[in-house]
């Protein structure tokens, strides 16, 4: 990222390790047939997802001051987390004089169930939304009446012609083309994509992607008709984004 010149993006789409593969040494694997869950579910355990507590800040930090100079005043940024991590980006953005939008709670009713039975069943996860304009200078694009006018038909909680409120109500299900060519074990729908490009793309422009995964990002920035850079330090996730875009080519624009 640091190649890059100040101001080179139009939006960012952050979806970092949130850091929670900490404590423990078991994985599930998709030969396990979980009834009714939809689809393949893994509990992360990768190197990238476990670091000390220090490291996991100097890195969110060494990121978020790229987004800060990257992305154009006019932009505005999305990072996704959970409470493993999104309280530490929540500190950093604060620290870099980075002002959030919003709050966003991605609301998974079909999440999974506790196991353990010893808590409540995670079903939501946070995504700051922001711009690196500072409070002095709001000049991000807000795309206001497309965020009232939209109709999301399996949102329970929006209304057309309403305005969009923090919650959203967006099923964790992938389509079979999101899953054709491999898993990610935090793959996001891209429906969860495309919202946030509604409310914040330009008509044209370019998406930065510091976290590529299996590509969800690239792909519905390209479906948007807009240009993305994405960093990824996984060949295998990489081999998976790069045929699900081919795919794209191939296939022409599939619908959301
Ligand atoms: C939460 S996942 C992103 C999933 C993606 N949103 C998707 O839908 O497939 C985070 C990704 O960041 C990658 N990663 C971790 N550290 C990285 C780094 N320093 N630079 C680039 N990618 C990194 C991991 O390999 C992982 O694939």
């Amino acid at each position: 990222m640091s190649r890059f010149p100040a101001s080179s993006f139009d939006l960012a789409i952050a979806d970092p390790p949130y850091n929670l593969s900490s404590g423990g040494n078991w994985k599930w694997d998709n030969s396990v047939k979980l009834k009714g869950m939809g689809g393949n579910w893994n509990k992360v355990m990768e190197s990238w997802d476990n670091m000390p507590l220090t490291d996991y800040l100097s890195f969110t930090l060494a990121w978020l001051s790229e987004i800060k100079r990257l992305v154009k005043p006019e932009g505005s940024f999305w990072i996704h987390g959970t409470y493993h991590n999104i309280g530490i980006v929540n500190l950093c953005m604060q620290m870099l004089g980075l002002e959030i939008i919003n709050e966003i709670v991605w609301f998974k009713r079909n999440s999974f169930p506790n196991l353990s039975g010893r808590r409540l069943t995670a079903s939501h996860e946070t995504i700051l939304w922001g711009h690196t304009g500072g409070s002095k200078n709001r000049k991000y694009l807000f795309n206001y009446e497309a965020s009232k006018s939209k109709n999301y038909p399996e949102d329970l909680l929006k209304t057309p012609g309403k305005q969009m409120r923090t919650i959203w109500d967006i099923p964790n299900n992938k389509r079979k083309e999101e899953l054709q060519f491999g898993n990610h074990p935090t793959q996001k729908p891209e429906r969860l994509i495309a919202r946030m490009l509604d409310i914040s793309a330009p008509k044209s422009g370019t998406v930065l992607v510091p976290f590529v995964g299996s590509g969800t990002e690239c792909v519905v920035a390209k479906k948007y008709h807009l240009d993305y850079v994405g960093f990824e330090i996984e060949q295998s996730y990489i081999d998976i984004a790069k045929k699900r875009i081919d795919f794209l080519d191939n296939q022409g624009y599939l619908f959301l």
